[in-house]
């Protein structure tokens, strides 16, 4: 069976600076990889190629075997939703109606299904109390949630996330990263660009690690965290503390 996101030989640069050098990377419909890796290696880039927020100088992305194009990128980024580090809401919007929007313009719902549609995906994170409050009246990790329930509401096949959790402080990163847990859980099929340690072990089928924009090796958690392959993996495990004493 073809694999629900396929992303082969992905080349990118800025200028003159290649910034992916030919990744690729898939997921199997239900998997969840978490994609780590040091600051500048092209993560970022990597996923709004997958989107074609950017588009890719080269190489493909398909999603069930239909590749991503210019021509049908509005209807296949309704299929790939994208999380975004610093939530990227309408300040102006309560939170129902941040998710409300899309549905109303994108899938031409009534009002009343996108209302109900919003209420919906505002449970599933935990916030069901809080729809009819603005973004500046919600903490960093509400707002977090907000945006994935408007990511859920569009009923994506695939859930692209970009450090969904560093504009937030620790102790609001929890709240956000058991969301993330209970969808994984659920066969939500999820590409998380995140240093969240505990959510990789708990929730990921396997561990990406990109460096220059390469990926460097991919592996299951367990593996990755004990043994990782490479010397840079080695240190940029250290260096986030996750190092092996051993
Ligand atoms: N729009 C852009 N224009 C020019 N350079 C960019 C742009 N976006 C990213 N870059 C460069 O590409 C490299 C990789 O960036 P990025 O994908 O954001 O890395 P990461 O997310 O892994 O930190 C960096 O050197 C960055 O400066
Ligand atoms: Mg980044």
């Amino acid at each position: 069976m073809a694999k629900l996101l396929e992303v082969e030989d992905i080349r990118k640069s800025f200028g003159s600076t290649e910034v992916l050098k030919g990744v690729s990377l898939s997921l199997d419909r239900g998997e969840t990889k978490v994609i780590m890796g040091s600051s500048g290696t092209g993560k970022s880039t990597l996923l709004r190629c997958v989107n074609r927020l950017d588009p890719a100088d080269s190489g493909h992305v398909r999603l069930d075997g239909e590749e991503v194009t210019d021509a049908n990128v509005n209807r296949m980024r309704q299929r790939i939703a994208f999380v975004f580090q610093d939530f990227n809401l309408f300040l102006h919007l309560s939170a129902r109606d941040n998710i409300t929007i899309g549905l109303r313009k994108l899938r031409k719902m009534s009002k009343a299904d996108a209302r109900q549609r919003a209420d919906r995906e505002l449970d599933r994170v935990g916030l069901s109390d809080r729809a009819d409050n603005y973004p500046s009246q919600l903490s960093g990790g509400q707002q977090q949630r907000v945006s994935i329930a408007r990511a859920l509401a569009m009923d994506p096949d695939v859930l692209l996330f970009d450090e969904p959790t560093s504009a937030l402080d620790p102790e609001l990163t929890g709240e956000v990263v058991s969301v993330m847990q209970s969808l994984a859980r659920d066969g939500m099929t999820m590409l998380v660009v995140s240093h969240e340690v505990g959510f990789a072990r708990r929730a990921a089928d396997a561990v990406i690690f990109m460096d220059g924009g390469h990926v460097l090796e991919e592996a299951p958690p367990k593996e990755f965290f004990s043994a990782p392959k490479h010397d840079r993996a080695r240190q940029f495990l250290t260096a986030i503390g996750e190092g092996e004493a051993a």
